[in-house]
C-alpha cells in the first residue's frame, strides 16, 4: 500500500484525526491529551514516544487478520531488539509492555492506532509492567520500518495466505505451550496456551476444557 504520512504536534488522539483522513494516511502525533488503549483504558501519551494511526481500508480481511499482521509487523520492525508477541498484539522487550496495538473500525475504514513508548512507560496506573528503548529509535524512523513490514506481511498474506502470517506469529509468540491467565469481563480463566486457530482466537486448555477465546487480556504467569 502507498502511504501519505501526516505529523502534527499535540492532538486529543491520533486514532479520533485518523476518522477524518483519507484512506493511506499514516497520522503522527509529537504527544496526545486523550491517548486510548484497548477496552476504554487511558494510553498516557508524553512527548518522545510513537503516537500513530494509520487508515487502512475496511476489507474482510484486514477485518479478520489486520490485528496480527499489525503485532507481527511492529515486532519485525524491531530486529535489532528481542522482542515477543503477547495475544493478540502487543509488542514485549524482557516481558513487559513496549508497544499497545487500537483497531477501531469507522465506515469504510479500519483504523490501526499503535503506540510504542521510545523514550519513557508509564509506571502509575498500569496493568501490566511496562519497558521503553531508551531513545534508541525515533518516531518517524520507526513508522518508516513500520510501512516497510506492512509491505511484507501484506504480501505473505495475499501469496500465503493467514497460515504463514500465524506461523510467524507463534514463532514470535511469548509462552506458547506455557500456563497464562486469560481475563475475560466476567471471569479469569486459567490453563494451558495452546497457540491460535485460523480465526486468530486464542486457544486456551484448562483443566475443564479447550476455550476459543476471541477478546480479554492476557497475563503470562
Ligand atoms: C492498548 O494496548 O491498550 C492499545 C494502545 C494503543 C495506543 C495508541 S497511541 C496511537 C493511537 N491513538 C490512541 O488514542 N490510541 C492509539
Amino acid at each position: 500500500m502507498k502511504w501519505e504520512i501526516k505529523q502534527f504536534n499535540e492532538v486529543s488522539s491520533t486514532n479520533t484525526l485518523a476518522r477524518t483522513m483519507p484512506i493511506g494516511t499514516v497520522v503522527m502525533a509529537e504527544a496526545q491529551t486523550a491517548g486510548r488503549g484497548r477496552y476504554g483504558r487511558v494510553w498516557q501519551s508524553p512527548i518522545g514516544n510513537l503516537y500513530a494511526s494509520f487508515v487502512f481500508p475496511n476489507t474482510d480481511k484486514l477485518q479478520k487478520y489486520l490485528s496480527f499482521m499489525t503485532g507481527l509487523a511492529l515486532a519485525e520492525s524491531l530486529p535489532e531488539f528481542d522482542v515477543h508477541l503477547k495475544w493478540p498484539n502487543d509488542v514485549l522487550l524482557d516481558g513487559k509492555k513496549l508497544a499497545g496495538v487500537l483497531l477501531e473500525t469507522v465506515e469504510d475504514k479500519i483504523i490501526v492506532g499503535i503506540g510504542v513508548n521510545l523514550v519513557s512507560s508509564p509506571t502509575k496506573n498500569v496493568l501490566y509492567p511496562t519497558t521503553h528503548l531508551g531513545g534508541l529509535l525515533s518516531p518517524i524512523a520507526l513508522v518508516k520500518r513500520l510501512i516497510i513490514q506492512y509491505d511484507a506481511v501484506l504480501s505473505i498474506l495475499e501469496k500465503k495466505g493467514f497460515e504463514k502470517i500465524k506461523q510467524r506469529w507463534l514463532d514470535l509468540a511469548q509462552n506458547v505451550g506455557e500456563i497464562i491467565s486469560v481475563h475475560l469481563p466476567d471471569q479469569e480463566l486459567v490453563g494451558i496456551f495452546k497457540g491460535i486457530n485460523n480465526d486468530g482466537a486464542l486457544i486456551l486448555k484448562t483443566t475443564q476444557k479447550t476455550y476459543k477465546i476471541m477478546a480479554g487480556d492476557v497475563f503470562l504467569i
